[in-house]
C-alpha cells in the first residue's frame, strides 16, 4: 500500500495543456475515480502515474517518493490500459505470467495466483487461447487478470469495463469492490461512467479541460457539486436547472412564484435581484393533486422507467423533472402541485457557475 501526491502537474503537447497544474493526493488503501468527459485527461494523469508519459512541470510522490522520473517499473505500480496491451504471441496464461516470471516468482506461486484471477475473472477456460482468439471483452478480462497477479502498493485502472456487456459490468464492478475491500491496495480507477464512479469510489475527481472541478467523496458530489459543471455531469436523469432571481429575505423568485429556501445548506444572497440557478434532482421533487395555493406545474410528459417514472413538468415556462411512483395516473395536460425541497437543492452563480 502506498499514499500517492500530485503536485502541481502540468502536461503539455505545445501549447496545448492537457493537464494544467494539477494537485491530487491519494491516501493509502484509498479508492480514488477519475471520472470526466472524453479528452478531459484522464488516461495523460494515469499515464504520468505511472511513468508512461514525461511530466512537463510538477511532481509524482508515491508511498512518499518523488518518482516522476523513474521508470515505470521501479515504481511498484500494476496498471491495466485503455487498450489492453496484451502480448499477441502468448496465451492468456502465458500474458499472466510473464511479469512474474521476469521477477523470478516460483512456478506454483504463479499457477496458483493465475487460477485465483482466472477464476474471479471468469475467464479459466481461455486461459489456453491467445488474445486474437477473444473478444474484446475478453481481452480487457484478461488485461485485469495480469494486473491482479502482481504484487503490487498501486493498482491503476483505465476503463476496465468499458468493452464488457451491462451485465458482465456489473458483476465485475462488484468483484472489483470486493477485490479492493480484500487487497487493500491503493486504487487510481479512470472511467467515464458515473455509475461506475459512484459505486466503487472513496473519492471522485472530476476533470474537465485537465483541471480537477470536484474533488470529494460521491454523496459529496452528488448532494453538492461544487458548480454547473459537476451538477451537469453526475446525476442520471439529469438534474434540472431552473432559472431564478434572489428576493430578498432568503426567497427566489421563479417567474411568479416565490421560493423560500429556509433550509438550504449553503448561502442565499441577501440582495434582491440576483440571478441565480436553482438546481434540482427528480427525486427531490415532490408533486401532488393541485390545490390552488401551491406552485402548479402543467405535465409534458411521462417517461417510464420500470421501477419509476420521470415525468416532465413545465413551471412558471421552465423545464422540470420529477421521480414518480409509475402508476400515478397522470396525463399529459394535467396541473400538479410541486414542492422543492431546499435543504437538497444547489444553488449556483449565473456568471460565475459555482455553488453557493
Ligand atoms: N501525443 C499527443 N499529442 C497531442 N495531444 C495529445 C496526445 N495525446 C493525447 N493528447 C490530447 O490530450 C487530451 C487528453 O487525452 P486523454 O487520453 O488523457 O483523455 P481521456 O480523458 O483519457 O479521454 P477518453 O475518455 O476518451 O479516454 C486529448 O485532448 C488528446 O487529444
Ligand atoms: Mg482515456
Amino acid at each position: 500500500m502506498a499514499a500517492i501526491e500530485i503536485r502541481d502537474l502540468t502536461l503539455a503537447y505545445g501549447d496545448l495543456k492537457v493537464l494544467d497544474r494539477l494537485n491530487l493526493d491519494v491516501r493509502e488503501g484509498e479508492f480514488v475515480v477519475l471520472l470526466g468527459p472524453s479528452g478531459c485527461g484522464k488516461s495523460t494523469l494515469l499515464d504520468c502515474i505511472a511513468g508512461l508519459a514525461d511530466v512537463t512541470e510538477g511532481q509524482v510522490h508515491i508511498g512518499g517518493r518523488n518518482v516522476t522520473w523513474e521508470e515505470p517499473s521501479a515504481r511498484g505500480i500494476g496498471m491495466v490500459f485503455q487498450s489492453y496491451a496484451l502480448y499477441p504471441q502468448m496465451t492468456v496464461r502465458g500474458n499472466m505470467a510473464f511479469g512474474l516470471r521476469n521477477a523470478g516468482m516460483a512456478k506454483s506461486e504463479i499457477a496458483e495466483r493465475i487460477d485465483r484471477a482466472a477464476m474471479t475473472l471468469q475467464i479459466e477456460p481461455l486461459l489456453d487461447r491467445k488474445p486474437a482468439a477473444l473478444s474484446g471483452g475478453q481481452r480487457q478480462r484478461v488485461a485485469i487478470g495480469r494486473a491482479l497477479v502482481r504484487d503490487v502498493d498501486v493498482f491503476l485502472f483505465d476503463e476496465p469495463l468499458s468493452n464488457l456487456d451491462a451485465k458482465l459490468r456489473a458483476e465485475l464492478r462488484v468483484e472489483i469492490k470486493r477485490l479492493h475491500e480484500r487487497l487493500g491496495n491503493t486504487m487510481i480507477y479512470v472511467t467515464h461512467d458515473q455509475i461506475e464512479a459512484l459505486t466503487l469510489a472513496d473519492r471522485i475527481a472530476l476533470l474537465r479541460g485537465g483541471i480537477v472541478q470536484q474533488y470529494a467523496d460521491p454523496r459529496t458530489i452528488y448532494m453538492k457539486p461544487a458548480n454547473l459543471f459537476v451538477a451537469g455531469f453526475i446525476g442520471s436523469p439529469a438534474m434540472s436547472m431552473l432559472e431564478v432571481v434572489t428576493a430578498g429575505g432568503g426567497t427566489l423568485r421563479l417567474g411568479e412564484t416565490v421560493i423560500d429556501m429556509e433550509g438550504y445548506d449553503g448561502s442565499v444572497p441577501a440582495e434582491a435581484g440576483r440571478r441565480l440557478i436553482l438546481g434540482v434532482r427528480p427525486e427531490h421533487v415532490a408533486i401532488g393533486p393541485e390545490t390552488g395555493s401551491d406552485r402548479s406545474a402543467r405535465v409534458d410528459l411521462d417517461e417510464p422507467m420500470g421501477s419509476d417514472s420521470l415525468l416532465w413538468l413545465t413551471l412558471e415556462g421552465q423545464t422540470l423533472s420529477a421521480r414518480a411512483d409509475p402508476d400515478h395516473g397522470l396525463t399529459e395536460g394535467d396541473q400538479v402541485s410541486v414542492r422543492l425541497d431546499p435543504a437538497r437543492a444547489s444553488l449556483f452563480d449565473a456568471e460565475t457557475e459555482i455553488r453557493l
